[in-house]
């Protein structure tokens, strides 16, 4: 499933990363992208050495963690990736698919990608994400601070930024649940028991239904 996630950042948060970007340092996306994908990647991402970006990485980290959505619908273990891409007019990504495996020596499987839009989409003209499904392919170029999250195995683009400059994070998931199916089982039945529970408060079904998800998650977490 793909996740739309509204305000994952406050307006204030949006101002504060913009003015960081504004004046900080990028370098060659090809940098980070694997022999494949370097063939197709044209963008610019902020270098991550400088202490600025390790402060807005823990800053967008921090949001998404504590956000009930992504919670729900990722099962983050970790976000062992964060990456700040600027794509300035001209610029593009062709299609491919993520690395598998990302981290150096430490190794991290992704299995959920996410794009949090940091700037509006007025501000540019072009630089839809496409995410190709089985049948048909969806573009998506959100409003500045929602985020989608969707599984990391599809094939996505980012087509070519006509004018203007697309300001985005870009981030990878270790999921406790690694199978895209089971995580939506969990979710809808987080989701069905919410609803239960405004319902009708805590009552029988909700008991019944908080066990089943405990336990589902026991059995499918790694
Ligand atoms: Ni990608």
């Amino acid at each position: 499933m793909l996740f739309r996630i509204p305000q994952v950042l406050s307006p204030e948060d949006l101002t504060q990363i913009s003015d960081v970007l504004a004046i900080a340092e990028f370098v060659d996306g090809k940098l980070t992208a694997g022999w494949h994908a370097k063939a197709v990647k044209n963008n610019q991402q902020l270098k991550s050495v400088l202490p600025e970006a390790k402060d807005l990485k823990r800053k967008v980290r921090s949001a998404l963690l504590r956000n009930p959505l992504f919670q729900a619908a990722v099962r983050p273990r970790t976000i062992h990736t964060l990456l700040f891409s600027r794509y300035d007019t001209g610029m593009s990504y062709g299609r491919h698919t993520d690395n598998a495996m990302m981290g150096g020596h430490d190794f991290h499987r992704s299995d959920v990608s996410f794009t949090l839009f940091l700037n509006d989409p007025s501000e540019y003209e072009g630089g839809e994400l496409v995410i190709e499904g089985a049948d048909a392919e969806q573009a998506y170029k959100l409003e500045a601070g929602m985020a989608i999250a969707y599984p990391s195995s599809s094939l996505h683009r980012v087509e070519p930024v006509t004018s203007g400059s697309r300001m985005v994070a870009v981030g990878w998931v270790q999921s406790l649940v690694r199978q895209p199916d089971k995580r939506e089982i969990l979710f809808d039945l987080e989701t069905s028991r919410r609803s239960l529970f405004a319902q009708h408060g805590k009552s029988d079904e909700f008991d019944l239904i908080s066990k089943s998800l405990s336990n589902l998650l026991r059995m499918w977490a790694d």
